[in-house]
């Protein structure tokens, strides 16, 4: 870990801005990095405070859902956030990091793309016309202690080449038609992230459902669901009764019962579609 080359200049700018009430944020910034949920997870298991947060400029073994890979060129967010549940907290609390935090990151970004330009795209993505903005992959360990830790990981298309990314992406300079500033999007995430988990901590996982629900516009879509290892082997297709307990879709799906969905890659069928 201790290998890693810091870049202690844009650790101490932050550290600077993140006093956030209840909250202790510890940037560990570094150029290059094989993945920021590795380090995180490095430093989780050496018994990091919740609020340590790994930033990288670029990655060069970015890790995605489904096991995928994370194209990860300079310009784009990649950041990690370790958190630690409280004695007391609600076990299913943990379950929702993600999910949580994805609401954070579509705040943020809605507050420079504008409103009902970026869409929410269960479990825990960010799309805008039909491409993916950003993507949160959630963690969860133990330490040699037997202490419970979940890192989430974000990465979030801002300035990359267009060439440099998979075709089904999209940057927010894309979305606003001007390169944006990478530590202030990182800083405005950072501080509603804090907001939402206290959220989540103190008003139960209803209110962060709720939420999503809400900013996703999800209940009452249809949705087609493409297997994963936790899913059915086929692809089901149904409309959305909104969430489970844990953030489980829940689909009434065609010609049968609502079944919760624990994962699952899932897409807004189009209008008239089967
Ligand atoms: C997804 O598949 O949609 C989730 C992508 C998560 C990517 C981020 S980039 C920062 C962090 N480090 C990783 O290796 N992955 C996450």
């Amino acid at each position: 870990m201790t290998t890693i080359a810091r870049d202690a200049t844009r650790e101490a700018a932050l550290r600077a801005q993140l006093a956030i009430g209840g909250w202790t944020f510890s940037p560990f910034c570094c150029d290059e990095v094989d993945s920021t949920n590795r380090v995180a997870l490095a430093l989780a298991d050496e018994g990091a405070p919740e609020g340590t947060v790994v930033l990288a400029e670029h990655q060069t073994a970015g890790r995605g859902r489904f096991d995928r890979s994370w194209t990860s060129p300079p310009g784009g967010l990649y950041l990690s956030l370790l958190l630690r549940p409280r004695p007391g907290e609600a076990p299913e609390a943990r379950g929702l990091y993600g999910l949580t935090l994805s609401l954070a990151l579509h705040e943020t970004v809605e507050g420079l793309a504008g409103a009902g330009r970026v869409g929410l795209k269960w479990p825990n993505d960010l799309a805008a016309d039909g491409r993916k903005l950003a993507g949160l992959l959630s963690t969860a360990s133990t330490d040699g202690r037997g202490d419970l830790h979940v890192v989430v990981g974000v990465g979030l298309n801002l300035n990359q080449a267009p060439g440099l990314l998979p075709p089904e992406a999209v940057t927010l300079a894309e979305l606003v038609g001007h390169p944006v500033d990478i530590d202030a999007v990182a800083l405005t995430f950072l501080q509603t992230a804090a907001e939402r988990v206290a959220q989540l901590r103190t008003e139960g996982a209803p209110a962060i459902l709720d939420r999503w629900l809400q900013r996703s516009g999800w209940r009452g879509r249809r949705v087609t669901l493409a297997p994963d290892a936790r899913t059915p082997t086929r692809t089901v297709t149904g409309v959305v009764q909104g969430l489970g307990p844990g953030g489980e879709l829940a689909l009434a799906v065609d010609g049968g019962p609502v079944v919760l969905f624990p994962a699952g890659d899932a897409t807004i069928a189009k209008e008239g579609g089967a």
